[in-house]
């Protein structure tokens, strides 16, 4: 009998989730990504949530999707199944996500980094989209979300030779917003996750959603879009408190109405 696929605890405003496959490098298979939405999708409407952390162990945060449950599957059954598609239910998600990734992110595991909205790493985390090595390619949204991120060059490059990445060349290329030490990790993305639940969830969920407009539109539709959505947050109690708290020299204290 293998053990759930995650564990998770919420720690007021945070849920922080810990991949939880650790014999086999955190691979994910269809039990993980189940597991998560079973646990997300309704998060993802409480209003008391503020930001979701993603972990996996010192070893591996994911060493990619369960290559020994997809290796005798036919095109058929690939096809029919729409494998992987249930991962686009975790990347719709709008509650913000932090991957705090230690060890290998490759493959699946650095497509679903991708999926988050940032990620935190330690100094010896090793990145990479190793598929072409198995015969395959990425198929997870690494081809969309990877260029997007690091530019086409690098993307080709790592997905082409499938090489590995190491801390510092992803730090710099943009593919992780901040380098700490490896122990450091989780509770780095902790206190990221705490300050973002501080603010006004309207407005981090009305951000996130203009940054990520950004991929599907023009820039003057971008920048109109996120002028109205700036506007309607004129609408929310959180924005006269939080120009009032400026005002009047204290901390604002937003409920998120
Ligand atoms: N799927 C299934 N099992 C995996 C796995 C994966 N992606 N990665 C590691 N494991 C298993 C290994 O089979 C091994 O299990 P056994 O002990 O039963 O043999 C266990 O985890 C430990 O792994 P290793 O012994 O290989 O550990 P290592 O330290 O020698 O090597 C590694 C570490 C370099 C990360 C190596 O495990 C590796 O190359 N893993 C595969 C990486 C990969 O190809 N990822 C892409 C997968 S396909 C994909 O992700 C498709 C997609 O687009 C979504």
């Amino acid at each position: 009998m293998s053990g759930p696929a995650i564990v998770w605890e919420r720690r007021d405003r945070v849920l922080l989730i810990t991949l939880n496959r650790p014999r086999q490098l955190n691979a994910l298979n269809r039990d993980t990504v189940r597991e998560l939405n079973a646990l997300l999708v309704p998060a993802d409407k409480d209003p008391a949530l503020g930001c979701v952390v993603i972990t996996g162990n010192d070893k591996a945060f994911a060493a990619g999707a369960d290559i020994k449950e997809m290796q005798d599957k036919s095109y058929q059954a690939m096809a029919r199944d729409d494998h992987f598609a249930e991962w686009e239910t975790f990347a719709r998600l709008r509650t913000p996500r932090i991957a705090a990734v230690n060890g290998y992110a490759l493959g699946g595991g650095c497509e679903l980094m991708l999926m988050c909205d940032f990620a935190i790493a330690g100094r010896s985390a090793k990145f990479g989209l190793p598929e072409i090595k198995l015969g395959v390619m990425p198929g997870m949204g690494g081809t969309q979300r990877l260029p997007r991120l690091v530019g086409r060059a690098l993307a080709m490059d790592l997905i082409l030779t499938g090489r590995m990445m190491d801390a510092a060349e992803a730090l710099a290329a943009g593919l992780v917003a901040r380098l700490v030490d490896d122990d450091a990790v989780v509770e780095t993305a902790l206190k990221a996750a705490e300050t973002i639940a501080g603010y006004s969830k309207p407005a981090t969920l009305l951000a996130r959603d203009a940054v990520n407009r950004a991929d599907e539109v023009s820039l003057s539709e971008g920048a109109l879009f996120e002028r109205r959505v700036f506007h309607s947050l004129f609408a929310t109690e959180d924005q006269r408190e939080g120009m009032a708290a400026f005002v009047e020299k204290r901390k604002p204290t937003f409920t998120g109405s």
